[in-house]
């Protein structure tokens, strides 16, 4: 039988989205019973399994595909020049603005996008991309008394108070930072990194040297990053704490757009591999560079809030290298004996250009979630029913199959705890006997399980179960010895890895 998807109206599906999240076990607002705290979230016990498959998985391509990529795990506090040599220190900031009544702060740009947006959705579009250039114009001038004038100019008002009584508009650094050392006086600021990135920077030699890494080759991060966003909404998307999964690929000089590209392309391959439809991704490339960068583009998921902003891919140039050479006094250099055409002898020495793969792991984990929740309809008129669940790639859901016993007697949880005592091992599996199968399915399509092992009567006599698909619903008969090679097959790391 066709069963009919059902769209839910776009405004109210992140809030479905949210709620489901919540209440089966994905996602929790961090310190809930203190109320929480604003743009920071706890994974819960099906969430972590999730997220964990979708940073294994990238890990896996990164690492496994590719033998001139290898991994490390660098520590969150770096020395504080760090920050100065990459330019967080004197240019990771976003305008903003405090309304002296109500003593709430905004991103003075944010405020004026926002009436943009008003303006548009009043048939004013002219003047709404007028007004968006003109805030272009000024930022890029780093005019923010002029962005200041704008807010003024269009009267814009404080969303709590109602009143145009704003300070001055401030650069606002977004690095959390804090003391380290056990005295006052000895105490240095440090900062809680703002990307992943840098701690592989700083290792660059240490890995190339051990490693007897060859240029090209590239170095994989999976950890945590901090940013104090003045901005923090929609959920996952824009968090203060959150995960990155970055490599940087280092290149010789001049070869880097040849790169860029190729890993453009491998890292749509991925998240399509992964299982987000091709319709839902496209690349966008930055008009206005960052600091650090001499190409970049975005890979953008239709979140339900829009195509925003997933994965950056950036050609970062000897940036990073350079300035932490001439800060570090130690030279980031690599000898490449490999013969230049051109002039007939080696390269010789040189600073290694970067090409650097920037994906949150927060951001996938939403963009795999709003992809999965699924409202079906099933049956006709009286037998009519609404279905939810969530259609995971198998690979990442967080419980692959679940065990179930048709009955509580009879001999069925005995049987169905030892398939379960034996797939185990191999797979993420669960049992359980409570409540009807019915509802069993039904819990388990909510979470995404692909698979539900029914153990019944006929089990008892001919070593059979039946396996219930969670997307069609379709029944199968399989014989016991079978079930292990079968659900580790259509789980397998492989299913993603080769589509890469
Ligand atoms: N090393 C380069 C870098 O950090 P970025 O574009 O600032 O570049 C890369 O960040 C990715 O990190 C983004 O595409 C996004 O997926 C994720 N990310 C950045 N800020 C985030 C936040 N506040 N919350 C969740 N994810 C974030």
């Amino acid at each position: 039988m066709e069963n009919k998807v059902v769209a839910p109206a776009e405004n109210g599906l992140m809030k479905k989205i949210v709620s489901h999240a919540k209440e089966y076990g994905f996602v929790f607002p961090s310190s809930e019973i203190y109320d929480g705290l604003q743009a920071v979230y706890d994974y819960g016990q099906m969430g972590v399994e999730l997220k964990n498959n979708i940073k294994t998985v990238w890990y896996k391509a990164m690492t496994q595909l590719n033998d001139n990529i290898v991994g490390i795990d660098a520590a969150i506090f770096m020395h504080p020049l760090t920050w100065k040599a990459s330019g967080h220190i004197d240019g990771f900031s976003d305008p903003m603005i405090d309304n002296k009544d109500s003593k709430k702060r905004y991103r003075a740009d944010v405020l004026v996008e926002e009436r943009a947006a008003q303006m548009e959705a009043a048939g004013k579009k002219d003047e709404a991309d007028a007004l968006v250039k003109k805030l272009a114009r000024l930022l890029e001038a780093d005019d923010l008394k002029g962005v200041q004038d704008l807010i003024t100019n269009e009267k814009i008002t404080c969303p709590v108070s109602g009143t145009a009584n704003w300070t001055e508009v401030r650069q606002f650094n977004l690095m959390f930072s804090t003391q380290v050392g056990s005295v006052a006086e000895d105490a240095s600021t440090i900062y809680l990194r703002p990307e992943t990135a840098q701690g592989i920077f700083v290792n660059f030699l240490n890995v190339q040297k051990t490693g007897r890494m060859k240029i090209p080759f590239g170095i994989a991060q999976i950890g945590k990053a901090f940013r104090n966003e003045i901005v923090a909404r929609q959920f996952t998307f824009r968090m203060r704490e959150f995960e990155q999964m970055e490599m940087q690929f280092f290149i010789r000089p001049g070869t880097e757009m040849e790169w860029y590209k190729k890993w453009k392309e491998s890292r749509l391959n991925w998240h399509k591999a992964i299982g987000l439809p091709a319709e839902k991704l496209k690349f966008h490339d930055h008009e206005k560079l960052a600091h650090y960068a001499n190409a970049a583009v975005d890979i953008e998921f239709e979140f339900p809030f829009g195509f925003k902003e997933m994965e950056g891919i950036h050609s970062r140039t000897d940036f990073d290298l350079g300035n932490h050479q001439e800060l570090s006094k130690k030279k980031q250099q690599y000898f490449d004996n490999d013969i230049d055409e051109a002039t007939g002898k080696p390269y010789g020495n040189y600073v290694p250009y970067v090409v650097e793969t920037s994906v949150g792991a927060d951001r996938c984990f939403l963009a795999v979630l709003c992809n999965a929740y699924t409202e079906e309809v099933t049956g006709e008129g009286e037998n009519q029913k609404e279905r939810v669940y969530l259609k995971l790639h198998p690979t990442l859901a967080p419980i692959k199959a679940a065990i179930l016993p048709i009955t509580k007697k009879d001999g069925l949880p005995e049987k169905a705890m030892e398939i379960y005592n034996e797939l185990k091992y191999d797979i993420k599996v669960t049992y359980e006997d409570k409540d009807s199968i019915g509802k069993r399915y039904t819990r388990n399509d909510l979470i995404g399980t692909p698979f539900c092992i029914a153990v019944d009567h006929q089990t008892l006599e001919d070593n059979t179960v039946t396996i219930r698909h969670r997307d069609s619903m379709e029944q199968e008969r399989v014989p016991i010895s079978e079930l292990r090679l079968k659900i580790r097959k259509e789980t397998s790391w492989r299913t993603i890895l080769e589509k890469v």
